[in-house]
C-alpha cells in the first residue's frame, strides 16, 4: 500500500472518530439540561407522536464507550502510516515469524532427504507421504490425483517414458521442464499424406483396421520425415521426448481421427519448470513419489 492510501484510511478513520467526540459534544447541552418531558415534537404520523426527548444516558455512555474502545484500538493495532501498534505487532511480522519456525524445523528434515538417493528413497514411507503431499498440491491440476493423466497430461505410473524414467530422468523434467515439439506435417505430406501416415503409424502398435494400400505408403513418408526422431523402428527418443508410437500408449488418442489430427497440426505438450516454486529438496521428494509409482505398477 502506498503512503497516500494511508494516509487518506488513517483520515477517515481518526476524521470518523473526532467527528462523532464533536457530534456528542456539540449536543451536550441539550443532553444536560434537558429532562424528561411531555412535549411532542408537534407531529404526529396515524397516532404515534414523537416527544422530544433527549436521548436515554446509558445509549450516550455507549457511544463514549466506543470512542474510546476505538482510540485503545488504534493505540495497540497497527495500521496507521509506518506506525507499529503498542506490542509491534504486525501480520507480516507474525508470517515471517512463523516461516522462520518452520524453516527451522524443515529445514534439516528435507536437508537428509534430499541427501539419500532417490532410489533408497522410495523404501521411507515417511518421504513418500511428503512427495504424495507435494504431487498432489503442484501437479494434481495436470496429471491427476492418481497421476494417471489425461489427453495431453502424461500418465506417470505406466513406466512408459517420454523423457525417460530414471531418477535422474525424472528429475530433470520437474527441474527445467519440457517442451515437446512435434511439427505439423499437413503442409509437408499433404491431406492424403496425413492419412497414410496415420494408417501406418496406427499398424506399429497392431491396430486392425488398417488399409493395407494406406499404410505403405506411409511407411514411406514415415521414413522419410518421422525417424530422425521417433526412430526407424517408431520405438520413440527420450532425449526429444518422442513417444514410443508401437506400444498401444497414446497420449493424444490412437484412433485414427485422433492421430491425423495430431500430424495435422502438430502437438506442442509443455510441462512447467518447478525449480523456482518448489527448489531442489522438494523436487528430490516428489521425484521419489513420481518414481514410486511406476516402480509399484511393475511389480
Ligand atoms: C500445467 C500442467 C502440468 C503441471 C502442473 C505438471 N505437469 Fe508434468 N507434464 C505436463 C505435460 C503437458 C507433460 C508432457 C510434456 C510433453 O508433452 O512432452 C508433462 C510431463 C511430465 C513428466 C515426464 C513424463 C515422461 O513420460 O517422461 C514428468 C515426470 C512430470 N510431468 C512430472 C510432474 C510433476 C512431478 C509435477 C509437479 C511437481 C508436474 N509434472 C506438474 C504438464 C504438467
Ligand atoms: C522434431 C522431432 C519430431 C519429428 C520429426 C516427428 N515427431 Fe512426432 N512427436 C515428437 C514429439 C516431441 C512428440 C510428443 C509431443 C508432445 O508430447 O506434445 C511427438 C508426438 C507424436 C505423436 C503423438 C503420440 C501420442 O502418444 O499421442 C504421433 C502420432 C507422432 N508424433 C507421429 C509422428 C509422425 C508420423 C511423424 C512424421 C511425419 C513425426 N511424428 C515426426 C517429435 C517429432
Amino acid at each position: 500500500m502506498n503512503s497516500f492510501w494511508t494516509g487518506w484510511i488513517s483520515f477517515i478513520v481518526l476524521g470518523s472518530i473526532f467527528g462523532c467526540a464533536w457530534l456528542l459534544w456539540a449536543t451536550r447541552k441539550s443532553q444536560r439540561f434537558h429532562t424528561e418531558t411531555e412535549e411532542t415534537m408537534g407531529h404526529t404520523f396515524d397516532g404515534i407522536e414523537e416527544y422530544d426527548n433527549p436521548m436515554p444516558k446509558w445509549w450516550l455512555w455507549l457511544f463514549l464507550l466506543t470512542i474510546v474502545f476505538g482510540l485503545v484500538y488504534l493505540a495497540l493495532y497497527p495500521g496507521l502510516g509506518s506506525y507499529k501498534g503498542y506490542f509491534g505487532w504486525t501480520s507480516t511480522g507474525q508470517w515471517e515469524d512463523e516461516v522462520a519456525a518452520a524453516k527451522a524445523k524443515y529445514d534439516p528434515i528435507y536437508a537428509e532427504l534430499a541427501a539419500t538417493p532417490i532410489e533408497e528413497l522410495v523404501q521411507n514411507d515417511d518421504a513418500l507421504i511428503m512427495g504424495k503431499r507435494l504431487f498432489l498440491n503442484n501437479c494434481a491440476v495436470c496429471h491427476g490425483s492418481a497421476a494417471h493423466g489425461a489427453f495431453g497430461f502424461p500418465n506417470l505410473t505406466d513406466n512408459d517414458w517420454l523423457y525417460g524414467g530414471s531418477p535422474d530422468k525424472i528429475k530433470e523434467t520437474i527441474t527445467n521442464g519440457r517442451n515437446a515439439a512435434m511439427p505439423a506435417w499437413e503442409s509437408i505430406v499433404g491431406v492424403e499424406g496425413v492419412k497414410d501416415l496415420a494408417h501406418y503409424v496406427r499398424s506399429l502398435s497392431g491396430q486392425q483396421n488398417i488399409d493395407a494400400n494406406k499404410a505403405e505408403a506411409g511407411a514411406a513418408l514415415f521414413q522419410a520425415n518421422c525417424v530422425a526422431c521417433h526412430g526407424a523402428d517408431g520405438k520413440g527418443n527420450h532425449a526429444l521426448g518422442a513417444p514410443n508410437l508401437t506400444d498401444g500408449i497414446w497420449l493424444y488418442g490412437g484412433t485414427q481421427q485422433a492421430v491425423e489430427m495430431t500430424l495435422k497440426a502438430g502437438r506442442n505438450g509443455v510441462m512447467p519448470s518447478f525449480k523456482q516454486t518448489l527448489g531442489d529438496e522438494r523436487i528430490h521428494l516428489v521425484a521419489a513419489y513420481v518414481y514410486s509409482l511406476s516402480k509399484e505398477e511393475k511389480q
